[in-house]
C-alpha cells in the first residue's frame, strides 16, 4: 500500500472521528435505526446517506417550509424517514424504487415509523414514475431529492424540471464521487451521469446551483443545490 492510501485511509477515519462527534447534533432515534438494522438484515446494500446528512436533508426540508417533496431511490426508506419526519401533518412525500425487494424493506421500515400515510412508495424505474405523474398533472413538487441510478441523473433532472415549481428545490446525491467528477476523461457511465447533470444544469437558465464537497462517514462524496428560479 503506498503513501497516497495510507494517508487517505487515516484521513478516513478522521472525517468518521467528526461525525461522530457530532453526532449529538443529528441524533438518530431508535426507528432510524431500526430501518438500517433491517435493512443489513436484508442484505441491502448500506449506501443510505449518513445521520449527518440525513438530518441536513431534513433541515433544508423545514428552513424551505417544504410540504411536497419527491424523492428518487428509496432504498430502505432511511433518507425518507428523515426527510418525511420534516413534513408538516398534511405533507406528502413520494419516493420511488425499482428493485421490489429494496421496496419491501422500505415499507416495513415506513410502516414501522408510522410514516404510511405520509409516504407514498412507488415500485417501477422512477423515470417511468415520474413520467406518470406529469401526464397525471400532479400538484407540483417542492423539494426534490435525486438519489438512484447515476446515470439517469440528466433524465431525472428533466422530469423534475416538469414536476416542480419556482422556489423549489432540487438536491442532488453523490455529486463529487471521490473528485472522479473533475476527470474530463472519465468512461465511469456514473461519473458521465453526474457530469452530464451539471451541463444540463449549466444549459438551464431557470436552474440556480451549486455543489457542496463532503467528507464523513460515507467517505468523499458531494450534493449539488439547486433552485428553480421560474
Ligand atoms: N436515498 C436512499 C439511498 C438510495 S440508494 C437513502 O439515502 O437512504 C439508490 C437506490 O436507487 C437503490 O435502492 C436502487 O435500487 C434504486 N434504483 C436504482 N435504479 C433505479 C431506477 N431506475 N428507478 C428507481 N430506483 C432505482
Ligand atoms: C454509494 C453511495 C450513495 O450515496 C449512492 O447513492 C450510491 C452508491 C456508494 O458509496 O457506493
Ligand atoms: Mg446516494
Amino acid at each position: 500500500m503506498g503513501i497516497r492510501m495510507s494517508q487517505e485511509s487515516s484521513q478516513e477515519s478522521l472525517w468518521a472521528e467528526v461525525d461522530h462527534y457530532f453526532a449529538p447534533l443529528a441524533v438518530e432515534d431508535e426507528v432510524l435505526a431500526a430501518a438500517n438494522d433491517r435493512a443489513r438484515q436484508s442484505g441491502l446494500p448500506a449506501i443510505q446517506v449518513s445521520a449527518s446528512q440525513g438530518k441536513f436533508l431534513h433541515l433544508i426540508a423545514q428552513l424551505m417550509g417544504a410540504r411536497r417533496v419527491l424523492e428518487i431511490g428509496t432504498l430502505a426508506g432511511y433518507s425518507t424517514i428523515w426527510l418525511a419526519r420534516a413534513l408538516p401533518a398534511d405533507g406528502q412525500l413520494l419516493t420511488c424504487e425499482f428493485d421490489p425487494a429494496h421496496a419491501e424493506v422500505a415499507a416495513r421500515n415506513l410502516e414501522a415509523a408510522g410514516l404510511d400515510q405520509i409516504v407514498d412508495l412507488r415500485q417501477g424505474r422512477a423515470a417511468d414514475t415520474l413520467r406518470e405523474l406529469v401526464t397525471g398533472s400532479v400538484e407540483p413538487f417542492d423539494l426534490v431529492f435525486i438519489d438512484a441510478d447515476k446515470p439517469s441523473n440528466p433524465e431525472y433532472l428533466q422530469l423534475a424540471l416538469q414536476l416542480t415549481h419556482p422556489g423549489s428545490v432540487i438536491i442532488l446525491d453523490n455529486a463529487v464521487r471521490r473528485g472522479a467528477v473533475a476527470d474530463p476523461d472519465s468512461t465511469d457511465a456514473e461519473i458521465l451521469g453526474v457530469r452530464a447533470f451539471t451541463e444540463l444544469v449549466l444549459a438551464t437558465p431557470q436552474l440556480s446551483a451549486t455543489a457542496i464537497q463532503t467528507v464523513g462517514v460515507k467517505g468523499y462524496d458531494g450534493f449539488m443545490l439547486l433552485r428553480v428560479t421560474s
